[in-house]
């Protein structure tokens, strides 16, 4: 975020749940710091909800344009990427959030299935970073991608979304040694349990909410909010000397594990 004026932004999977809270967040912190957000929303396909959050950028003083593109077309990426550049003049911060999930166990997943998850999680970042090198290298901006607990750790049934996450974070880190010289900084930030439009059918069960919460040391599922307020930090000056690392968003359930273990030793409070 180097450009004092105005803040230059693309995000995909902006009509998601944290695509569309990191929108709100990054319109927030440009207010806070005098600039104007100028900032291209990307989704799969055009439609009413694209629109519905352009108008709602723009009412709130956004200069927000609506873009479509199948991340899982080679080509489509390349050309979001040059076309978010021209609306915006240039580019300060990449986020590539978009993601899908195709659960099935590895016995039994297509090639079809594997190829998409790995195309869109993990290539299109790819795509999307190398087209607007030349942008960002002029702003000395910064890249932030969504990846995943399960990027860091096996999630059983999840077909390729653990491996294409886990993919992600690496070329993250080496696009952070990469781009260093130019002053670009790349980082990703790895959700845990997140409630939003992708995970919505498994919190409408009660007994799994409940089960869910309770195995989140903070005791609460994380919000889109949560998420988007870690990529804004990534993207902002406060973070000016941090660049090739994953940022865990989890409330410290990853790490609970071996607080279940039965027979573990008693932690002293006093
Ligand atoms: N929610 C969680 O618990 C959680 C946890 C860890 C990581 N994440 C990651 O967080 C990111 C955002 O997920 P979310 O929970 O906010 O889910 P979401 O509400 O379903 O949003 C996902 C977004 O990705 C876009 N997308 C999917 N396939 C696409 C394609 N082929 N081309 C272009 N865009 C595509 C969707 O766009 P359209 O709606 O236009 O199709 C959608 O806006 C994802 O990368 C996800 O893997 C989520």
């Amino acid at each position: 975020m180097k450009n004092p004026v105005s803040l230059r932004a693309l995000v995909t999977g902006a009509t998601g749940g944290i695509g569309r809270a990191t929108c709100l967040a990054l319109l927030a912190s440009a207010r806070a710091h005098g600039q104007q957000l100028k900032i291209a929303v990307a989704a799969s396909r055009p439609g009413p909800t694209l629109d519905a959050l352009v108008a709602e950028l723009q009412a709130a003083g956004a200069q927000a344009t609506g873009l479509a593109a199948d991340l899982a077309d080679a080509a489509a990426c390349e050309q979001l990427a040059n076309q978010a550049i021209a609306v915006c003049g240039g580019l300060d911060v990449l986020i590539s959030n978009a993601g899908v999930v195709r659960p099935q166990a590895l016995a039994t997943l297509t090639l079809t299935d594997w190829n998409l998850v790995f195309e869109v999680d993990t290539r299109a970042t790819w795509l999307l970073a190398r087209s607007a090198y030349q942008a960002l290298a002029k702003s000395r901006g910064v890249i932030v991608a969504v990846g995943s607990i399960s990027g860091l750790f096996p999630f059983p049934g999840l077909g390729a979304y653990s491996p294409a996450k886990a993919a992600l974070i690496m070329l993250c880190r080496q696009l952070a040694q990469e781009w260093a010289g130019d002053g670009i900084r790349v980082n990703t930030v790895s959700p845990g349990l997140v409630r939003t439009p992708l995970t919505e059918p498994v919190y409408r069960d009660e007994e799994v909410l409940q089960r869910r919460i309770e195995a989140v040391p903070l005791g609460r599922i994380g919000t889109p909010e949560d998420v988007a307020s870690a990529i804004v930090y990534l993207c902002g000056p406060g973070s000016g000397y941090v660049t090739g690392i994953d940022m865990r968003l989890d409330g410290g359930l990853c790490d609970h594990k071996l607080g279940n273990i039965p027979g573990k030793p008693r932690a002293r409070t006093t």
